[in-house]
């Protein structure tokens, strides 16, 4: 055998490493083929100015992992049965993607669904943030959170730790059914914790569609759902929206054309729009449903900021029939990252929906759902809630002031104060569809009302009728000040460039 040429360097790994990777590589792409006998470790030693340990301790490696055999009294030979060829690989020498010298090409897979990758919006491009459910994270007690954590730990009971129940944990899971009755009117006996409400909704979805199912969404509405719910092979049929939310008329029409068997609603803040849907309506959309039977998923996902009164009670709260699937999050009230959202409905729906969520994982993690509980326990994660109520008020109120200001100066901008959430939807009296690109290299983020919508011909309808004019602009996340000259940059570009 040709002594392979190997250049040792002083720095990186040891060199019997050196070594073993690079006979290892030579055997790899056909330069050492099956079968070869290698020198011998002393001659080895001799040719690469090595110690003969060292030799040895890379052949052993190689013995050890497989790439070479050592006969007795005949030394070291490339194992027979490797799989490699030499000559296929030499001679196919063009393609370019290549592994130790192994050429390969590259698969076009078919998959199941056609998926696409959305790159993610990083909060750190932008410094005037409008993003419209950005909690305040400078606000968040994360010393009172961490005293939390830590006495989760002391206490742990570690049989927790190990596999088990998938639906979370008990202490955490009393303590949100007992705040969801204190604080929403909601006498939920059984609770499923997910990953976020995103999570839920994919589980939702999974449990009641098949391929070409039908289920009903909100015109304007939130995307991160209606992906989930096409995902799993529905078809989605658009509502319309008027000023006082999801048209009834229109529910009750497309209820008689399809066999829908969902409604996906965003009753108390509907997204993106901020209306909250009067109890007339709540009470004939359920009843809607009920004749058709039809489950409502209801999405309530910043329930606690409410600045104008009492936020009105979920649909959940009063469900004879048992055919409402509750949505809730900590995303809005702590931060997205904790990844705590749960779902509350009838225990038929909830048995299904437990089952699929053994499918997909075999729990949370622990650690938060204790963290979250114990903090519930003491009281940290109310005192937050009414803290973060009257901050967002006070950002709510400076949205709607620089709103006016722009107003009296002959801005045609109109829009109706929302009762509570985290956004105001604004309609600047202009097409806005080209904002959002307009602003980023001002480090402006803003979501406009294009991108609201579900069915394509509907959206290009409304773009030809220059009806795209609304802003939802979030006013939680960023502090006054930005939310000033973020919005004077908007003004600028929409009006003045
Ligand atoms: C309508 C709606 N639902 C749910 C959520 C929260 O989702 P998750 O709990 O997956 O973070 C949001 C957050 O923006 C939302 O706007």
């Amino acid at each position: 055998m040709n002594p392979i040429s190997i250049e040792f360097t002083s720095i990186g790994p040891a060199r019997y490493l050196q070594l073993a990777k690079a006979l290892r590589k030579a055997i790899k792409s056909g330069d050492l083929v099956p079968g070869t006998k290698l020198s011998s470790a002393r001659k080895m030693a001799d040719i690469y100015a090595l110690n003969r340990h060292t030799v040895m301790n890379a052949l052993q490696i190689l013995v050890a992992e497989g790439w070479l055999e050592s006969r007795q009294r005949a030394g070291y030979f490339v194992t027979n049965s490797l799989p490699i060829d030499s000559s296929v690989t030499r001679s196919e020498n063009k393609h370019t993607q290549s592994e130790g010298g192994r050429e390969y090409s590259t698969y076009q897979f078919s998959f199941a669904n056609d998926i696409k990758f959305q790159k993610a919006m990083s909060l750190a491009d932008y410094q005037y943030n409008f993003a419209g459910g950005l909690p305040d994270l400078a606000a968040f007690p994360f010393a009172e959170f961490k005293r939390a954590t830590s006495s989760a730990c002391q206490r742990l009971n570690t049989n927790l730790l190990h596999y088990g129940e998938a639906a979370g944990v008990p202490e955490l899971k009393s303590q949100i059914l007992a705040y969801l009755h204190r604080a929403r009117n909601l006498n939920a006996k059984e609770l499923l914790i997910c990953n976020g409400s995103q999570e839920a909704l994919f589980i939702i979805a999974k449990a009641f569609v098949k391929q070409g199912d039908f289920i009903a969404v909100e015109t304007l509405g939130y995307p991160p759902a209606r992906k989930v719910f096409s995902a799993c092979g529905a078809s989605l049929i658009d509502i319309h929206q008027d000023e006082e939310g999801l048209c009834v008329d229109d529910l009750a029409m497309q209820l008689k054309q399809y066999p829908i068997k969902l409604l996906y609603l965003t009753p108390l803040h509907q997204y993106p729009t901020t209306v909250t849907l009067s109890m007339t309506r709540r009470m004939q959309i359920y009843q809607l449903c009920y004749e058709h039977g039809v489950a409502i998923i209801e999405d309530d996902y910043d329930h606690e900021f409410h600045y104008r009164c009492h936020p009105v009670a979920p649909l959940a709260s009063d469900d004879p029939a048992g055919i409402v699937i509750y949505v809730s999050t900590f995303s809005k009230l702590m931060f997205a990252g904790a990844r705590l959202g749960y779902v509350t409905c009838s225990s038929g729906i909830m048995a299904q929906l437990q089952a699929i969520k053994q499918l997909i994982n075999h729990k949370n993690d622990v650690l938060t759902q204790l963290s979250v509980a114990q903090w519930m326990k003491e009281g940290g994660f109310e005192r937050h809630s009414k803290r973060m109520t009257k901050l967002y008020k006070q950002k709510y109120a400076h949205l709607d002031s620089l709103l006016k200001s722009y107003q009296l100066k002959g801005y045609p901008i109109t829009y109706d104060k929302p009762d509570g959430g985290m956004a105001m939807w604004v309609n600047m009296g202009v097409n806005v569809s080209k904002l959002k690109e307009s602003v980023k290299s001002h480090g402006v983020y803003v979501q406009t009302q294009t991108e609201f919508y579900f069915n394509e011909s509907s959206r290009s309808l409304n773009l030809a009728e220059n009806k795209h004019t609304h802003l939802r602009l979030g006013f939680a996340g960023q502090s006054c000040e930005n939310a000033s000259h973020g919005l004077k940059i908007i003004i600028e570009q929409l009006y003045h460039s």
